[in-house]
């Protein structure tokens, strides 16, 4: 099942397209650039601040970031390295498919660098390993040789600081979450937040945008700035190709419709997913493997991108016994179908 969806918070997997071009050259690159996330700036700068004054070789705490996709991670790792003035290493989980690859990754950073490791619940178990003793005492343990020959050797590494990004800490084993010591949740912005980013890329993009497809845009971008951001390029197409390029109530509305993004930002795959666990099983729970049989999706796709908008909206519960359409998400379907 691969249907593209415009709302997809994450970015597609081939790393260079124009689409993350531009992305990238949207992303702020300080503290006094990247808006919202208050209280976890005012956390960072605090940290940030102090071990710049203290100014004795120690690095800034391991840091773990976590929460649903596109909410700025790798951007607030850019931004922390930015701020410290180091150099960023960006990797991910799954990336490192060897211990030998993240010990050549270790052994070429310096000190005060910052390794960003998204996805980081993707550790392979021997690569996980190595890195425990990396992050505690900034030490490489490898084993040089095979058989009876084979021995040990403990080299020192740079005094470096690892940024971790993970969608969910539940699936983080216990010993590595224990080597953070700052530990984040990104938060869904504000929709005052996300029109202030609508505004901001407007501005970058040399785009005209009226206050109120701003704000119209920004109740439909699922609290998320990457979505805000992607539906504004969008937007903006159908401006320059229907009109004269600027995006006012009119334009805005009828590429939303075009999107089949609906008033709270669903899209049909959101829609589609309410309906058939409605339809199928009423005011019941269902569990998640049900649901993925229903829809086609991988159980982690919904519990990772579909679920936590709906529940943040309102839309759908969590209940031990599995997952509820709620009144209001059966009062959403009605309305939209
Ligand atoms: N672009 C994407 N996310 C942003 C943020 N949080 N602040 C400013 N610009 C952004």
């Amino acid at each position: 099942m691969a249907i593209e969806r415009l709302v997809e918070p994450t970015l597609s997997s081939g790393n260079d397209s124009e689409e993350e071009k531009i992305e990238i050259s949207l992303r702020p690159t300080s503290f006094s650039e990247y808006i919202g996330q208050e209280h976890l700036k005012n956390n960072l700068r605090l940290a940030i601040d102090a071990v710049k004054k203290r100014n004795d070789g120690s690095s800034l705490d391991h840091v773990l970031l976590y929460g649903p996709p596109g909410l700025g991670k790798t951007t607030m790792a850019g931004v922390i390295a930015h701020e410290l003035g180091a150099s960023l290493r960006v990797t991910s989980g799954p990336a490192i498919e060897r211990a030998g690859d993240l010990a050549s990754i270790l052994t070429n950073l310096k000190d005060g660098d910052v390794l960003f490791i998204d996805e980081i619940h993707r550790l392979r178990r021997a690569v996980e390993e190595v890195l425990y003793s990396a992050m505690e005492d900034y030490k490489l343990d490898i084993v040089i040789g095979k058989g009876p020959a084979a021995r040990s050797v403990r080299l020192d590494l740079p005094h470096f600081t690892v940024i971790g990004a993970t969608t969910r800490t539940g699936s983080l084993a216990g010993p590595l979450r224990d080597r953070f010591g700052i530990i984040h949740r990104l938060e869904y912005y504000k929709e005052s937040e996300i029109e202030q980013i609508i505004n901001r890329t407007a501005r970058i993009l040399s785009t005209k945008i009226l206050p109120e497809a701003t704000e119209l845009l920004a109740t439909r971008s699922r609290l998320t700035p990457r979505i805000a951001n992607r539906i504004f390029k969008r937007v903006r197409d159908y401006a320059d190709v229907n009109g004269d390029g600027i995006i006012d109530r009119e334009v805005a509305t009828r590429s939303l419709e075009l999107m089949e993004i609906d008033y709270l930002g669903l899209d049909p795959a959101d829609r589609n997913m309410l309906r058939l666990m409605y339809e199928n099983y009423g005011e019941r729970p269902v569990g998640l493997t049900t649901i993925a049989a229903l829809t086609g999706d991988e159980a982690s796709t919904i519990e990772d991108f579909y679920e936590p908008y709906l529940m943040q909206m309102g839309l759908l519960a969590r209940t031990p016994k599995g997952r509820v359409v709620t009144e209001k998400g059966r009062k959403h379907l009605q309305r939209t179908s």
